[in-house]
């Protein structure tokens, strides 16, 4: 018995991103910052936000019909929707549920994953996984999150940061045996877990000692993140070239999550790229969290800065702490 997998293809990619612009001046109004502070310490210059009732299932909606565009399925060839959201819009029902319903399929499995900003890379392994396993043949991915919602908007060093944004995949079994994903690998660190939180409200049962209530936004140690990401993710973008048996010089581009140009010239400094490689949209969209990577490689592709066919190093990090990295082909016509 073998136990080879069976080939996965990318078969398209999609994103959609909210109209309301917020520059770093408009945020000037609501605390003591500037745009030079926010821009010289993070390379974002605006962020996109939901208004109004819009919210994360509108946008990965959206980004999930553009992906299935691309990819050239029909929305009933897909066996199953995972969904990566850090903000979603209900605990339950499950935001691939929403965006099952949206799209009119029906009688498949959906489910969310909360890997924060590693999302779309542990997304891509699960599918992976099923798809390598001959489970499903047709996966579609949704990686979104209005995460404006959720932040302290007192909080400067923290609000800054987020915009709102959704990314999707479309994947396949591949009918050419070429697998499209070449290395993948996802990790996790509960221990250190409070450098990035977002809790849940809630009370006990009136009957017993009340609970401590916890306020219901997103907290971070940003020193700490930062000096975490900048050791780790180069460690596992080396241990993924090592398993494609590849070397840094034989891919293309470095698609990374956007959470801070200074992150990303970091990894950038590690591998040895030219700014070519290197894709980076932080200063339009800040920190859109699962859905960054998505965001980053169809816009990429769309402003034709990414050339097909090509092949990618694609990473991501955030709270968990989860990190992941994935080495893939990109193939024409995916975006
Ligand atoms: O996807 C999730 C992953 N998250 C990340 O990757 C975040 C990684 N970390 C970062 O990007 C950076 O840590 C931040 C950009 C969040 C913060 O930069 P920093 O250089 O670590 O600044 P800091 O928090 O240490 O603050 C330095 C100073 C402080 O003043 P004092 O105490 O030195 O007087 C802050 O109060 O800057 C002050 N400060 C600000 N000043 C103007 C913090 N936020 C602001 C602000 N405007 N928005």
């Amino acid at each position: 018995m073998t136990n080879k997998m069976i080939p996965l293809r990318i078969a398209g990619v999609g994103y959609c991103v909210p109209e309301t612009i917020i520059t770093n001046d408009d945020l000037t109004k609501l605390y003591d910052t500037s745009d030079e502070w926010i821009y010289t310490r993070t390379g974002i210059r605006e962020r996109r936000v939901v208004s109004g009732e819009e919210n994360a299932v509108d946008l990965g909606f959206k980004a999930a019909q553009n992906a299935i565009a691309k990819a050239k399925v029909k929305p009933e060839e897909i066996d199953l929707i995972i969904a990566a959201s850090s903000a979603p819009v209900d605990l339950y029902p499950a935001m691939a549920c929403h965006i099952q319903a949206r799209l009119g399929i029906k009688n498949i499995p959906a489910f969310d994953v909360t890997a924060a900003c590693s999302g779309l890379i542990y997304t891509l392994e699960m599918a992976r996984a099923f798809i390598g396993s001959g489970i499903y043949k047709t996966i579609l991915i949704v990686a979104t999150d209005n995460n404006s919602r959720l932040c302290d908007w007192n909080d400067r060093g923290t609000s800054i940061l987020f915009g709102d944004g959704a990314g999707s995949m479309v994947v396949t079994q591949s009918d050419d045996g070429i697998d499209d994903i070449l290395a993948i690998d996802i990790r996790a660190d509960g221990s250190i877990g409070e450098y990035i939180k977002l809790p849940l409200t809630g009370q006990n049962c009136p009957l017993v000692e009340p609970c401590t209530e916890k306020p219901v936004h997103i907290s971070m140690n940003g020193k700490e993140v930062y000096k975490f990401v900048v050791k780790i993710i180069p460690q596992y973008i080396d241990k993924c070239l090592e398993d494609a048996g590849m070397k840094a010089e034989d891919i293309d581009y470095l698609i990374p999550h956007q959470a801070n140009q200074r992150i990303i010239e970091a990894i950038q400094q590690r591998l040895g790229y030219s700014d070519e490689k290197v894709i980076s949209n932080i200063k339009y969209y800040g920190n859109t969290s699962a859905a960054s990577v998505p965001i980053a490689l169809a816009e990429g592709v769309e402003s034709g800065k990414v050339k097909l066919p090509s092949t990618a190093i694609l990473c991501g990090f955030g709270a968990g702490m989860t990190w992941g990295v994935a080495i893939v082909r990109l193939r024409e016509g995916i975006c």
